[in-house]
């Protein structure tokens, strides 16, 4: 979900409502924005007003602009990914506490919700809606009517300001589970009080104006200053200050960071969907993803951020990554990349999973988990209990800030710029370029020749040009798509590194466009799959040169033999039989280390272009988010 919170000199419900677009790809079931306002001229009483809506932020847009909410410089806003209760109004965000001088919005998970609000009904508290927030809301608002009007102090702001804020404090100290909140009183209406356990948010520093956001994207189009708040941190924000504290109500120093890319990076262009413009710019992004990071030899990578010496690289015996959705398919080419060239064995673990399963880690094994956001909660927590059994932690992930970076012992930045279409296009393309990268790093060593080292250079020096080569088919795939758009059922079939590009093809196909497919090694398509060959389920198949051609033809005459369809995503200068694909997408021949980045290049475009076809709407897919910060 995001969340996106102004106190400032300019009006806040269109500013939040901007901020809420641009973190529309963390969920986008319902949304909704509150102010503090007086209604009726000076003097009239301030009090709280909240529009909600379901769907798209375009809907709150378009109820604010037919019902402006009153004038007001202070409020925060919402766009929600449905946990706890359906996608309502009711339960849609910002909620307000049951006498309606509070107001708050949520991301994350109140475990102990059930008990709270028991204790609330009893105290005569009523509920509008089956969220846990505004349960969470109405233990603030019990919190805030107990305390004591404190004096004004020089520290944070007025009284009722420091009121909320010492409420918030005792509320979160009965509260189990994860959030990133932020509440707005009616009787502080230039104050914003946010706090944070295992959910992101981030302060914009502005001249005279604060915000408060789940997401850089929502701010950076007013400050690139901003502080991250930690877990166990609050907030008290007006338009000219910015007050840290602990649970504990100690002050804390924040501490300011500059976002590195601006809002022209995040806008989508000319493009008719962010999805076709981060396919379009993986070019660009893969040469970001690579500068500097090449030894003066030519012969091996290097990386500034890892924070092992070479020797303790050399002592690394096992490796473990994790990771969930996209990254979980680049961590198994890159176990691919790193047995083959590294000669270390590495095991793949979802993240989800690895958290829960005690699995035994040898004291040399290294672990690394790879998230494009940095927020993923389970990858999050995979970290932590690696780290909890003693392991450092290396992230590979591409926001700078993040969480996951914040907390892994070193890593490997991806710099693919910002990425907002729901389907990860260009992160994924970049981590397998990280992950190429890093099995060079460690097979150099090793045992990787010198020669042998300074070939794979070259050949990731060419990526970039490879993958402007694939996109000069987009016309041809573009057509090729249109005549596939009525399947009921595809499958994508590859091997060895190519098998998770498989996986790859076939999740981006099912995300975007609700056409079922699965990914399999081609060779097992007889154990299973190949019962749902028809003429309604075209198959994918990756076709490149070496021991498995001969294979991979006879997997294709498996599904010629039951009159399957056959889209052949083949290297150049390789001879096909004749009828034996229905359509052949070619893309240049090059060094297996990177021919998996190269491959992925059609089945982004096949999947984007057969989505398109059908009308769906590409950078917003139903019941997805983004990025999933909730368990
Ligand atoms: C969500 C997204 C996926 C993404 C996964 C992991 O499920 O919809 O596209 O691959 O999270 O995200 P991360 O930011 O950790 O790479």
């Amino acid at each position: 979900c995001g969340i996106v919170g102004y106190s400032g000199k300019q009006q806040a419900a269109p500013l939040i409502i901007e901020g809420l677009k641009r973190l529309e790809y963390r969920g986008y079931d319902s949304a909704g924005v509150a102010v503090a306002a007086s209604t009726a001229g000076a003097g009239s009483a301030t009090a709280l007003h909240c529009l909600k809506k379901t769907g798209r932020v375009a809907n709150l847009e378009q109820a604010a602009a037919q019902a402006p909410l009153p004038p007001s410089t202070c409020g925060i806003g919402h766009t929600r990914w449905a946990t706890h209760g359906g996608v309502t109004e009711a339960n849609a965000h910002p909620h307000l506490s049951h006498d309606g001088r509070l107001a708050l919005v949520h991301n994350g998970v109140i475990e102990n919700c059930d008990s709270i609000k028991k204790f609330l009904l009893a105290q005569g508290c009523r509920f509008r809606s089956e969220t846990d927030t505004e349960v969470l809301c109405n233990l603030i608002a019990y919190h805030y009517a107990k305390e004591a009007e404190p004096a004004t102090t020089a520290a944070g702001g007025d009284g009722p300001s420091q009121r909320l804020l010492s409420a918030v404090r005792k509320t979160l100290r009965h509260v189990e589970g994860t959030y990133g909140i932020v509440a707005l009183c009616v009787d502080a209406p230039e104050a914003l009080v946010a706090a944070r356990q295992g959910s992101p948010l981030i302060l914009g520093v502005g001249e005279g104006e604060n915000l408060i956001a789940s997401d850089a994207a929502a701010i950076v189009s007013r400050t690139q200053k901003v502080v991250y708040l930690n877990d166990g941190e609050l907030a008290l924000v007006t338009p000219t200050s910015l007050h840290l504290s602990g649970l504990n109500a100690v002050a804390l120093e924040p501490v300011f960071d500059e976002i590195t890319w601006s809002i022209n990076d995040a806008q989508r262009g000319d493009y008719a969907h962010f999805m076709e413009k981060e396919i379009f710019e993986q070019p660009a992004a893969l040469e970001n993803t690579m500068r500097g990071r090449f030894a003066a030899d030519g012969s091996t990578t290097q990386f500034g951020g890892l924070n092992l010496s070479a020797d303790e690289l050399r002592q690394v015996d096992r490796l473990l990554l994790c990771a969930c959705g996209t990254a979980w398919h680049a961590c198994l080419v890159a176990k691919h990349l790193i047995e083959r060239f590294a000669g270390l064995p590495v095991e793949v673990d979802y993240a989800s999973e690895f958290r829960y399963r005690n699995a035994p880690l040898s004291p040399r094994t290294l672990c690394v988990v790879m998230s494009q956001s940095g927020e993923t909660i389970d990858t999050l927590a995979a970290l932590r209990e690696a780290q909890r059994k003693g392991h450092r932690v290396l992230a590979i992930t591409n926001v700078v800030g993040s969480t996951i970076a914040r907390e892994a012992d070193g890593g490997i930045y991806q710099h693919a710029g910002p990425e907002i279409g729901v389907a990860s296009t260009k992160a994924f393309t970049s981590q397998l370029l990280v992950g190429a990268m890093l099995a060079l790093h460690l097979a150099r060593l090793r045992s990787l020749s010198f020669n042998d080292g300074a070939d794979y250079v070259a050949a990731l020096r060419a990526v970039p040009q490879l993958v402007r080569q694939a996109l000069e088919q987009a016309p041809h795939i573009a057509q090729i798509a249109a005549r596939y758009v009525q399947a009921a059922d595809m499958l994508f079939l590859g091997r060895l590194a190519l098998f998770p590009i498989a996986l790859e093809g076939a999740l981006k196909l099912k995300e975007i466009s609700y056409i079922h497919a699965e990914g399999y090694p081609a060779a097992e398509l007889k154990h299973g799959p190949i019962a749902l060959i028809s003429e309604a389920c075209p198959s994918v198949f990756f076709v490149t040169r070496g021991e498995l051609f001969s294979k991979v033809l006879s997997s294709m005459q498996e599904v010629k033999a039951r009159r399957g369809k056959i889209i052949a995503i083949c290297t150049t200068g390789l001879e096909l039989p004749a009828d034996l694909a229905d359509e052949v997408i070619r893309i240049p021949d090059c060094h297996e280390a990177v021919l998996p980045i190269v491959a992925t290049i059609p089945v982004q475009l096949l999947s984007y272009y057969m989505a398109r076809e059908l009308g769906c709407d590409v950078d917003k897919p139903r019941n997805l988010a983004k990025s999933v910060t909730v368990e």
